[in-house]
């Protein structure tokens, strides 16, 4: 007895079509890869990062450590990524004769410290690592808790995320406990905590070189030499 076949089922039919489409664009993918493959065989690998940091100055005294490492990598062929807090222009004009617009010269990129959405709040944007220098206890205790609330810290905390060197020059004294935990709270999370201590082995004459030390030492940090730093060769040999 012949046994009647049924009509495929509509479901049926529409498995094969997918089937069909999946293949396609399984086809088209394959030839789409091979397209981009050769194009990045003949595009050149760029490394952005090399050449930008961003530099961070909050309202801590010693404002003049921030704009002189603006002043460092200006025509450095480093390129500084600036954000200024609120504060920190408050402290600039406070303790410095430099006008804000001047800083803000320095700098090759100056983004504005609400505004959230700028390139330096995203990993995706390549750079070398971020300083803040100085680094208030207030920008020290967001970062530390991850608590971002400006593009300031919030740069920092991306900085963090994305395993890049992340250097704080904290200036307050005396520090209480909580300032203290901060300082081991971002240092177990990757950040380097360089307090401006002067190293008085440089002989230092005045406070340009006192700044100047400070400023070169943090640099070296980031594998950058401004020739700031009077370096010490060890003892000069004993005259016979
Ligand atoms: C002249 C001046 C000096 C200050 N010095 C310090 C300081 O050395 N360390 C500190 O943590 N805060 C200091 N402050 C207070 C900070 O500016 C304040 O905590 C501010 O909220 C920090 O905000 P920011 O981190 O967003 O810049 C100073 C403020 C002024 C006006």
């Amino acid at each position: 007895m012949r046994r009647i076949q049924k009509p495929p089922s509509k479901t049926a039919a529409k498995r094969a079509a997918n089937k069909a489409t999946l293949a396609s664009v399984r086809i088209r993918k394959r030839s789409q890869t091979a397209a981009k493959t050769a194009q990045f065989a003949t595009a050149a690998v760029r490394a952005p990062a090399q050449r930008r940091l961003v530099v961070g100055i909050t309202g801590a005294s010693g404002v003049i450590y921030g704009i002189r490492l603006l002043e460092a990598l200006k025509g450095s062929g480093i390129e500084s990524h600036l954000v200024l807090s609120r504060a920190a222009e408050m402290t600039i004009a406070y303790e410095t004769s430099y006008a804000i617009k001047d800083v803000k010269a320095l700098a090759h990129t100056v983004y504005p410290v609400g505004d959230i959405g700028a390139a330096v709040s995203s990993g995706s944007f390549q750079t070398l690592g971020m300083v803040i220098l100085p680094c208030s206890m207030k920008t020290l205790a967001e970062i530390a808790t991850g608590v971002t609330t400006t593009l300031l810290s919030r740069a920092a905390d991306v900085t963090l995320k994305e395993r890049r060197r992340l250097v704080l020059v904290p200036r307050e004294t005396p520090l209480h406990l909580g300032h203290l935990r901060n300082m081991t709270a971002v240092t177990e999370m990757g950040a380097i905590v360089a307090p401006p201590m002067p190293g008085f082995y440089a002989m230092p004459q005045n406070l340009d070189d006192l700044i100047n030390h400070t400023v070169g030492r943090v640099l070296d940090l980031f594998g950058l030499d401004a020739g700031l730093v009077k370096r010490w060769a060890g003892r000069p040999p004993a005259s016979s």
